[in-house]
């Protein structure tokens, strides 16, 4: 999987990609990440990428002519036909879904806005899928890209140690379920024991418990996952 990040602020990637799980990846050459600095696609000496908004109104807007070259410009840079994601308040609602299909593409190249937004021409001629992580508002779109990332990363076969336990995460398939509480040493903490059937060896009855604690978390706080 290889991601290509578009962005105002490309140090702001540093720490997130020296992280252990996506150092690692990156090192075993299962994914690649490349920040790419939006000012390098400037046309002016001052590498403005934005400007006032036609019509008026507050803030600056992200100019087409950059975003547009740099895309045509990093897709060249690779045979791997990327699907282009701009991270926008207004894109569909990011989740497990979401995130298994974009873990089937090959490349994703992931455009960060700032400022007031994009000019709706980048969309009009990029016809990126655009996304949003949630009902909130960032200051800017790299939050998100390290969201996206962070996701499909762990789908990519080889870079989670154990690949099971993708499988058996909140939202994941067979059921999109919360998932079970997880207990581990010691077997009795300030008066709070772990239950007595993960300590029974018995594993059709752990395997039941377990269901059975998904299902309630689910029904008591995610009821609209049922
Ligand atoms: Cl993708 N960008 C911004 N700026 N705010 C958001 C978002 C994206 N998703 C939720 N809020």
């Amino acid at each position: 999987m290889l991601f290509d990040v578009v962005t105002l602020f490309p140090g702001m990637f540093d720490g997130y990609l020296r992280q252990s799980l996506l150092n690692k990846a990156i090192e075993g050459e299962l994914t690649d990440v490349r920040v790419r600095d939006l000012r390098q696609w400037s046309r002016d000496k001052h590498n403005s990428v934005d400007d006032r908004p036609f019509g008026g109104g507050p803030g600056m807007v992200i100019r087409v002519e950059p975003v547009v070259e740099c895309v045509e410009q990093i897709t060249t840079e690779n045979p791997a036909p990327p699907h282009i994601v701009l991270l926008t308040p207004r894109g569909r609602r990011l989740d497990q879904q979401v995130v298994e299909e974009l873990a089937a593409k090959p490349r994703l190249i992931l455009l960060c806005g700032r400022y007031e937004g994009f000019d709706q021409r980048i969309v009009d001629i990029l016809r990126p899928d655009e996304v949003s992580i949630g009902d909130f508002i960032l200051n800017g779109g790299e939050v998100a890209a390290m969201v996206v990332i962070d996701t499909v990363v762990r789908l990519v076969p080889g870079v989670l140690g154990d690949e099971r336990s993708a499988e058996e995460d909140s939202f994941s398939l067979p059921n999109r379920l919360l998932e079970f509480p997880h207990y581990t040493r010691p077997r009795e903490y300030r008066g709070h024991a772990v239950p007595d059937v993960l300590l029974s060896g018995d594993h059709q009855q752990i395997a039941q418990w377990r269901k059975q604690q998904s299902y309630e978390t689910t029904k008591s706080r995610r009821a609209d996952l049922l």
